[in-house]
Order: C-alpha cells, then sequence, then structure tokens
C-alpha cells in the first residue's frame, strides 16, 4: 500500500526480432531465450504476449542478405518484412500496440544507420530523407508507435511533419532521444545480423558518448520542440542518472531501453544460477523509481509469466 512504484505489464514493451522463413523460431546464440521469428511466427507470439497482459511490442527485422544495400531501400518497401508484420499482427490482434524502429542498420552493406558518403562519413540530411520514406511506409503498415532510433540530427520534426501531411495525425512519435554509442548492442546486432555487416565500426559520430549528461537535456530539447510524444534513454540501467535528470526536468513520458547487452548478462546468470530470477523485477523497479514510465526490455514476458 505504501509502496513508491512498482513495474505492471502496462508499463512494459516486449521487442521482437523478425526473419523472413523459418518453421521454427531461430535462436539468437548471445540472447538466451531470444529468438527471430517469421511473420507467421510473430503473429503467434503476438497472441502469447497480448495473452499475458503485454500490448506493446517492438519490432526489428533480420533483413536478407540480398535486401541490403548502400542506399538501404528496402527500408520503405511496403512489402518488406516489418511491414508485412506489422499488417498480420494488426489483423489478428487489432488492440495490440506496436512500435516499428526507423533507422537504416538492418538495411544497409555497411550495417551503418545512415547512408555514407564518399569518405565513409554517415550523411546526416541525406538519411532523414530516407528515414522519412520509411516512417510513411511502416505508418501505412499500421505502426502505431514510429520510433527512430537512427540518431541523425532533426529528424523527429521532419518526420512529424510529413506523417502529418500524410494524415497520420494520431501516430505517437517515440524518439530514441539519449542514445548513447555503447557496447551493451552487440547481441542485438546479432540478432539483426548488422554485427557482420558494421565489422570492427563504431558509431560514434551520431550516437552520444557515455560520458556526457549535459548533451543529454540538448538532445531531449531539441525532441520535444521538434515534436516528439515521449523520449527514450538507452541503454538503461548504468544510464539511470540520466532518465532520472530527463524526468525530473521534462513533463513528457520517459521510455527506458533496457539493452541486449544487460540482458544477457543478466539473463545468463540467472540461468546459471549465480543470482535468482528475482533479480528480474529488482531491475525493472529501477527504472520505474529513476521516473521511467515505460520500460522496453527482452524480460518483460518472463517477467509477466513469473509474475
Ligand atoms: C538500431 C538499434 C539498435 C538497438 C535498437 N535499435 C542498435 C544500434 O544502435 O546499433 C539496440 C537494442 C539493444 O541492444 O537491445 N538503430
Amino acid at each position: 500500500m505504501v509502496k513508491d512504484v512498482s513495474i505492471d505489464r502496462n508499463n512494459l514493451i516486449q521487442p521482437i526480432f523478425i526473419t523472413e522463413k523459418t518453421e521454427k523460431p531461430i535462436p539468437i546464440k548471445s540472447m538466451p531465450n531470444i529468438f527471430r521469428f517469421s511473420p507467421e511466427l510473430a503473429v503467434n507470439e503476438a497472441k502469447e504476449l497480448f495473452s499475458l497482459g503485454i500490448q506493446t511490442i517492438a519490432l526489428f527485422p533480420d533483413t536478407p542478405k540480398n535486401k541490403r544495400s548502400e542506399n538501404a531501400k528496402e527500408s520503405y518497401n511496403e512489402n518488406g518484412l516489418i511491414q508485412q508484420t506489422i499488417k498480420r499482427i494488426k489483423d489478428a490482434l487489432p488492440n495490440m500496440t506496436i512500435m516499428a524502429d526507423v533507422a537504416l542498420d538492418p538495411y544497409t552493406t555497411h550495417g551503418h544507420d545512415g547512408l555514407l558518403g564518399k569518405k565513409g562519413e554517415v550523411l546526416n540530411d541525406q538519411t532523414i530523407d530516407v528515414l522519412t520514406l520509411q516512417a510513411i511506409s511502416l505508418a501505412y503498415s499500421g505502426a502505431d508507435i514510429i520510433a527512430p532510433s537512427d540518431m541523425m540530427d532533426g529528424r523527429i520534426g521532419i518526420i512529424r511533419k510529413a506523417l502529418e501531411t500524410n494524415n497520420f495525425n494520431n501516430k505517437i512519435i517515440l524518439s530514441y532521444c539519449v542514445k548513447y554509442a555503447s557496447s551493451f548492442y552487440a547481441p542485438f546486432r546479432e540478432g539483426v545480423n548488422s554485427a557482420s555487416t558494421l565489422k570492427n565500426k563504431d558509431k560514434k559520430t551520431y550516437q552520444m558518448d557515455f560520458r556526457n549528461t549535459q548533451e543529454a537535456i540538448i538532445e531531449a530539447e531539441l525532441d520535444i520542440s521538434e515534436g516528439a510524444d515521449v523520449l527514450m534513454v538507452k541503454p538503461g540501467l548504468p544510464y539511470l542518472d540520466v532518465i532520472n535528470q530527463l524526468s525530473q526536468k521534462f513533463n513528457h513520458p520517459i521510455a527506458a531501453y533496457h539493452t541486449s547487452g544487460e540482458y544477457s548478462m543478466q539473463k545468463k546468470a540467472i540461468d546459471l544460477g549465480f543470482v535468482s530470477h528475482e533479480t528480474i523485477e529488482e531491475v525493472l523497479v529501477a527504472f520505474r523509481r529513476s521516473g521511467a514510465k515505460i520500460v522496453v526490455s527482452y524480460f518483460s514476458k518472463e517477467f509477466v509469466e513469473k509474475n
């Protein structure tokens, strides 16, 4: 009765990886108990989640190799893997809320979130043109939450405007607003097969330096002024201070991304019996205590199943 915060099904988003064709879910080696689903299998998974009370999912594609390109044009293919999956899930479960990632890394042959110039530099403004096409195609497929995770400057305002122009007045923009260049993303990159395309390059020219907090405030102010509805901080646990600062300073809802690397470390320790599964609630509640309303976590399903 007197506890300050708690974590509930309504606060949680479960990420789901999608792959082209498979009879059975394909395990991701560096993420115990997390799988890639075909669009068809993803519908079953979504139904299971919905019946457990999880009403929001986030979709990420393992784009087939032959559909990756320099210009990432598969990202806005209306029959692309994610677009197809959104339609199928919405047909089966109209009340499931679907969040769709806007970024080019699973679609490019070089693994970057943007287009590259001659010297290998990421081209901010040209990238935004493609991201906008992607956002619109995701909106047409039925995505409820458009979630740019690319970290280009100025994309929120341009995407918001394009959504309005296309009569998508009710879409939510959840901005990956404060996203650090982090080594915790490695298992995710196995999941979408961008580790092999990115090779040993990093994303430090567009994702944030983990030593910075002042910059987080600037990023938040910009995205709010451009029309974001929800602000995301990523990774999660090592950045609770940043979540807390933003939640104190701004009235927009804050989301936390409990990333793949954080998941895998903890999940492996649970599987080995070094710590119990009770640590899951402890961590999820920590996000709520720090001020996050929403938590994106690969533990969402397991938490709800066990509580
Ligand atoms: C792609 C994207 C990434 C994640 C979400 N969207 C990886 C990256 O920026 O390289 C990471 C998620 C995770 O680690 O769980 N732009």
